[in-house]
């Protein structure tokens, strides 16, 4: 099967050297000619494990190619994926359908025969059907429409494609649904689930799924303030609420609020879906709400820290990106937590595996360090932001060794009171303990 993938980003790159892996022909395209640069030479513009190895391994067998001319890789292709950007449009919450809308018109414009247009990228409700009239206005050819979303995490992305949960489907026609049967059929054959539904009910499925995970960790997080309050500890209470089999142990950890390339706005999508169809999602927006609410709160631990004023004092950061295995900052909490320290005048001192190419641009005035220990030195805070592996393992008598008031703000509670007490630590506060 010719496939085309418009957009090499997180979702569109891993998408397309999956495909390929999958035994299809792919060809992906991007308007950013330094990525199609970089991805011509075999580089990955993005850090995701395993990525770029995968990508060679298809690239060598001639299944995978970069291009930058869309219509070149449209001509001849059986299915043709939207992988570009949906972000907030600015001022009303909102997706911002320009790319998608831009990228259905220039597909319409190069379509040379049969093919599926196939919306990947997370799209309000109705937006598979506005492809579908600006597909139509440009092209001379029949073609179909089709939604599926797509659920792969950043960090994990290639076992998520690999091996899904489940892959959702929206479509209308049995001839678009023989053709994404094709595309899917190693994981039909491996057993995973694949849920054929109508478009809007496709397009709905990842809203729906994405509010109801950043709602979740939201509860999670609140229940921690609780916690923090009435004596109790958020890492008993959600390993006992977890162990319920109705419930489950995923994202109940507490943390410093969801930030990312998605849940931000898709929480805010949602919400301006709900509002325009005179269906509140009040759920949602007091999810959104929140959220916003515990990025602060964290923020007053580290103040508290710091005896009240963080002016002049010196605040190491472990970890600028929203997770760990990305190089996304795309919504991090640190982008509230950090511009805060340093507005208030604190100097800020980080360090992160992956964060510092997009974070040196979006965080002025903060000193970039190689490691945990090298951001430590000199400190009177310690906040551990996000968990990286490397930052699991911390030799804290060291840290604690180095830092003016060995201090810790731990956002992640990847420690305990009682080892950051034994390794010389003065004060540790986690989340909702
Ligand atoms: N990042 C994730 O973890 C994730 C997970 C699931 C779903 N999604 C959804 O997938 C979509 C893409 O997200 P992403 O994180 O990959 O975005 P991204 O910003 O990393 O990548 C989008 C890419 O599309 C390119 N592009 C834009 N318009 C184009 C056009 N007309 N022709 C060719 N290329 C074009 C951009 O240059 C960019 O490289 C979004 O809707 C997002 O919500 C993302």
């Amino acid at each position: 099967m010719k496939i085309a993938m418009i957009g090499t980003g997180y979702v569109g790159l891993v998408s397309g050297v999956c495909f390929s892996d999958f035994g299809h022909e792919v060809v992906c395209v991007d308007k950013n000619p330094d990525k199609i640069a970089q991805l011509q030479a075999g580089q990955v513009p993005i850090f995701e494990p395993g990525l770029e190895e995968l990508m060679a391994k298809n690239v060598a067998s001639g299944r995978l190619s970069f291009t930058l001319d869309l219509a070149e890789a449209v001509g001849g292709a059986e299915a043709v994926f939207i992988a570009v950007g949906t972000p907030t449009r600015r001022g009303d919450g909102h997706a911002d359908l320009t790319y998608v809308m831009a990228a259905a018109a220039e597909i319409g414009a190069a379509l040379t025969g049969y093919a599926v247009i196939v919306t990947k990228s997370t799209v309000p409700v109705g937006t598979n059907r506005k492809v579908a009239e600006v597909v139509a206005a440009a092209s001379k050819v029949a073609f179909d429409v089709a939604s599926n979303p797509e659920f792969l995490r950043e960090g994990a992305a290639i076992d998520d494609f690999m091996r899904p949960d489940r892959v959702v489907v929206g479509l209308e026609t049995q001839k678009a649904r023989k053709v994404m049967s094709d595309i899917y059929r190693p994981l039909f054959l491996r057993e995973f689930p694949v849920v054929f539904t109508g478009l809007e009910s496709a397009e709905m499925i990842k809203y729906a799924a994405n509010a109801f995970l950043a709602t979740k960790i939201t509860f999670i997080n609140e229940i921690a303030a609780l916690c923090e309050r009435v004596g109790a500890d958020i890492k008993d209470v959600s390993k006992g609420m977890g162990l319920d089999g109705r419930i489950g142990n995923k994202f109940l950890h507490a943390g410093p609020g969801y930030g990312g390339s998605c849940f931000p706005k898709d929480t805010k999508a949602l919400a301006r879906i709900g509002q325009e169809h005179a269906v509140p999602m009040q759920i949602t927006e007091t999810v959104i709400k929140v959220n916003e609410e515990i990025k602060r709160r964290m923020l007053d631990k580290i103040v508290d820290l710091c005896d009240g004023g963080v002016n002049g004092k010196t605040i190491a950061v472990l970890g600028v990106t929203f997770k760990p295995n990305t190089d996304d900052m795309r919504d991090a909490p640190s982008l509230t937590i950090i511009p805060a320290l340093v507005g208030f005048g604190a100097k800020v001192r980080v360090a992160d595996p992956q964060g510092r190419r997009e974070g040196e641009a979006l965080l002025p005035g903060i000193k970039w360090t190689d490691n945990a220990y090298q951001a430590a030195q000199g400190a009177d805070v310690l906040v551990v932001l996000t968990e990286w592996n490397e930052f699991r393992a911390l030799d804290l008598e060291r840290i604690a060794r180095k830092m003016a008031t060995p201090r810790m703000a731990d956002l992640r509670n990847i420690y305990s009171r009682e080892e950051a007490a034994e390794a010389g630590f003065e004060t540790y506060v986690g989340v909702g303990r």
